[in-house]
């Protein structure tokens, strides 16, 4: 990627001169089988620049309660957009489309009016969980015959693909937009893209260029975008198999639960209560083996499979984890 940098042609992206930056687009387009793409700083860029394109002020969104959209994108679409967020709870991070027709305001004078419906895929609180293309096919029947716009914040689209052992357009077949990241498992320093309709991306490129992401040499950006694409996208089995591994592990120890139904692709969620400590204390005394993991809620805690962790540092991490648990019982 680095090499990919220092040769990667560039020009001026807000005149659509790199053609690094399109290069990428194109291939990112196809890769989602969309008309077009664009290339957006982040995530949060990504959904935020999708969610302006596709609403009004005033209007109301429907998004799963545990999103990463709702819960930990600062609230943009509400500051910026003027947006109403209706949170739906799912199972398992994925929408009932019976849930999603019961949550669009009926229309009159009292309402918002609901026009988009967002998809996480894959759902990161819920665990990585993947949504299928038949589960959002049936919520894509409710939103449009309700006349509403789909959009998917598939920042880990391709861990879903790769785990239903389907194309990542399957996914995006009843989407009307959809985010993906370049960085995450993808491996890139920066960027995510938004595709859609060639309509679409024309106004997603004007929002993009409002929050400040219109980019000038982004080539810079874009060229490990394509390695990416081309070199990261596979891979990405090897991180489930790893993931899967440590889960099984951790579910072996006394101590420490794990719901295994939930670990589908890269990320694993496991519960320290029976332990009686904090997942911040468990966190904390993990991280002086040099092994680095998330507090989620009081007792849970999240760890990621990615690139550069190999089999041998999820046998580390297992035994670093078997030396915190016998101290805290010692103690
Ligand atoms: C599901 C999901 N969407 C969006 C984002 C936001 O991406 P970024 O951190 O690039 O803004 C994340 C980040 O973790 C995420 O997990």
């Amino acid at each position: 990627m680095l090499e990919a940098i220092r040769n990667a042609k560039l020009g001026d992206d807000v005149f659509r001169e790199d053609p690094t930056v399109n290069r990428l687009e194109k291939m990112a387009a196809q890769k989602m089988g969309k008309e077009s793409a664009l290339l957006v700083t982040s995530g949060t860029q990504g959904n935020l620049v999708s969610i302006l394109t596709h609403t009004k002020r005033g209007d109301e969104v429907i998004l799963e309660a545990d999103s990463h959209t709702y819960n930990f994108e600062t609230g943009g679409l509400s500051a910026i957009g003027g947006i109403l967020a209706k949170p739906t709870r799912g199972r398992m991070g994925v929408l009932d489309p019976r849930d999603v027709e019961k949550a669009i305001s009926p229309k009159g004078i009292h309402y918002a009016e609901t026009t988009l419906v967002c998809i996480e895929n894959t759902h990161n609180l819920a665990g990585g969980i993947v949504v299928s293309p038949h589960q959002i096919e049936a919520i894509w029947k409710v939103a449009k015959k309700h006349g509403l716009m789909v959009h998917m914040d598939g920042a880990r689209i391709f861990n879903a693909a790769i785990a239903l052992n389907v194309d990542a357009k399957d996914l995006t077949r009843h989407v009307d937009s959809v985010m993906f990241c370049l960085s995450k498992g993808l491996s890139c320093p920066i960027g995510s893209i938004v595709a859609g309709s060639q309509e679409f991306i024309e106004k997603a490129r004007k929002w993009r260029k409002m929050l400040g992401g219109g980019m000038r040499q982004a080539g810079i950006v874009a060229a490990p975008g394509i390695i990416a694409l081309e070199k990261m996208v596979d891979r990405l089995r090897d991180d489930h198999r790893n993931a899967r591994v440590l889960a099984e592990k951790l579910a072996k120890t006394e101590g420490i639960s794990v719901n295994l139904e939930t670990v589908q692709t890269n990320i694993v969620i496991f519960d320290v209560s029976d332990l009686g400590v904090t997942s911040a204390e468990f966190v904390q005394k993990l991280s002086e083996h040099g092994v680095k993991s998330l507090p989620r809620e009081e007792t849970t805690i999240r760890m990621v499979t990615h690139r550069g962790i190999e089999r041998e540092d999820i046998e580390y991490t297992m035994e670093a984890i078997d030396k915190v648990v016998n101290s805290i019982r010692k103690h």
